[in-house]
């Protein structure tokens, strides 16, 4: 029979795992509350009903060999269930809890002593106002759960962004991050094996635009210091962490060359889908890999650059793909579309890798080709 692997999560990181999956033989089965979801247009079947829904997530753990998920919102208590009677779950639902809960995970990063920033927890609007004086503006309110794509945070400004903030995240879990005035933000994709072997990608710039990611480029235009440091602390990361599986792990780089942890996802990233077209093993396969125990792929870049532009929705609506003969006839253009039917603004509705010989060359190009297309 064939080997079978069931995602929790049913996105773009889902869909890209699963052709990865599909690729090399596996049966794939998805839970995601949106029917025809992007990996369930892929994969052999989706389940249809929420992350958390536990009666969903045991129908899904009964067809599989191998668990694994795209998103923290999954349900560590019943993932951990699992693991104990025999699925394989990975990363391992410990890890998992400890990464959902923002603040649990910057609490276990000061443990560990790997550098990030300054953080507090807060309980109401009052410690909020009194860790304003602590720290001074301008600071970030962050809700603990649940939080994506910038959602979850609120930039202080002064006085006044307080009850703003508050309004934004009302209801939420909150603490309190001290502002990093950084450079550059960086992130890198390690991947670790059921036996424990370390696979590292390079190193890579990402750049926000409203919080969420815009561009990502590769290999980071950093100096060799720099990179060493941030792939040596993205190792010792690793290395705290259970389990297996991708993790993304994004980086601060501050004027004075420090480099902070700002966070850890526990599965592919955003920052890692030019390893599709640019690397020797993508971030896809390399998971499908590593949660199976199959042996990890080499993650060298095969060209000098690549850079990657997410398509991010303009409007409200039905989805609807124009430009596509454009882009196409540009060469090492490589376009991705989730198929998510319904657009929103900022939604991450597709991606567009390009390799180039250098950096420069490879966001002119990208650039122009975002602007031949939409979603
Ligand atoms: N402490 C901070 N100082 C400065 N900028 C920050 C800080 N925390 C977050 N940001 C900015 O907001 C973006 C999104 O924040 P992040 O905490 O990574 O949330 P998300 O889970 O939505 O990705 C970051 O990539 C960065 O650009
Ligand atoms: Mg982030």
């Amino acid at each position: 029979m064939k080997k079978r692997i069931g995602i929790v999560g049913g996105g773009q990181l889902g869909r890209m795992m699963g052709f990865s999956a599909k690729q090399l033989g596996f049966d794939v089965h998805v839970i995601d509350p949106t029917p025809q979801s992007p990996a369930g247009q892929v994969v052999d079947s989706q389940i249809v009903a929420d992350f958390k829904d536990s009666t969903a997530i045991r129908k899904l753990a009964r067809k599989s060999d191998y668990l694994t998920f795209e998103i923290e919102l999954a349900n560590a208590k019943i993932l951990n269930q699992f693991a104990k009677s025999g699925v394989k779950v990975n990363p391992s639902a410990k890890t998992l809890s400890i990464i959902k809960d923002k603040f649990l995970q910057k609490t276990f990063l000061r443990k560990n002593r790997i550098p990030t920033a300054e953080f507090i927890k807060i309980d109401n609007e009052y410690e909020i106002e009194t860790t304003a004086q602590k720290f001074g503006y301008p600071f970030l309110l962050k809700a603990r759960f649940d939080a994506y794509d910038g959602r979850g945070n609120a930039l202080i400004r002064n006085e006044k962004d307080i009850k703003n903030g508050v309004e934004k995240l009302k209801g939420r879990k909150l603490y309190v991050e001290k502002f990093v005035p950084f450079t550059k933000e960086l992130s890198v994709v390690v991947a670790r094996s059921i036996n424990g072997d370390i696979a590292i990608y390079p190193l890579s710039e990402t750049v926000h635009k409203n919080n969420i990611c815009h561009t990502v480029a590769a290999p980071a235009p950093v100096s060799k210091k720099i990179k060493v440091k941030a792939e040596k602390l993205g190792k010792k990361v690793m290395r705290s962490l259970k389990g297996a599986g991708v993790f993304g792990i994004e980086m601060f780089l501050t004027n004075k060359g420090d480099v902070l942890i700002n966070e850890i996802a526990p599965r592919v990233h955003n920052s890692g889908h030019y390893t599709i077209e640019a690397c020797i093993t993508s971030q896809f396969e390399q998971h499908i890999r590593a949660v199976t125990g199959l042996p990890l792929g080499k993650t060298d870049l095969t060209v000098p650059a690549a850079v990657m532009i997410n398509i991010l929705g303009e409007r409200t609506g039905p989805a609807k793909l124009r430009g596509l003969d454009k882009v196409l006839r540009m060469p090492q253009v490589y376009v991705h579309v989730y198929g998510k039917m319904e657009t929103k603004i900022d939604r991450k509705m597709g991606h567009i890798t390009v390799l180039d010989k250098n950096i420069k060359e490879a966001y002119k190009k990208a650039r122009l080709a975002r602007k031949y297309i939409s979603i």
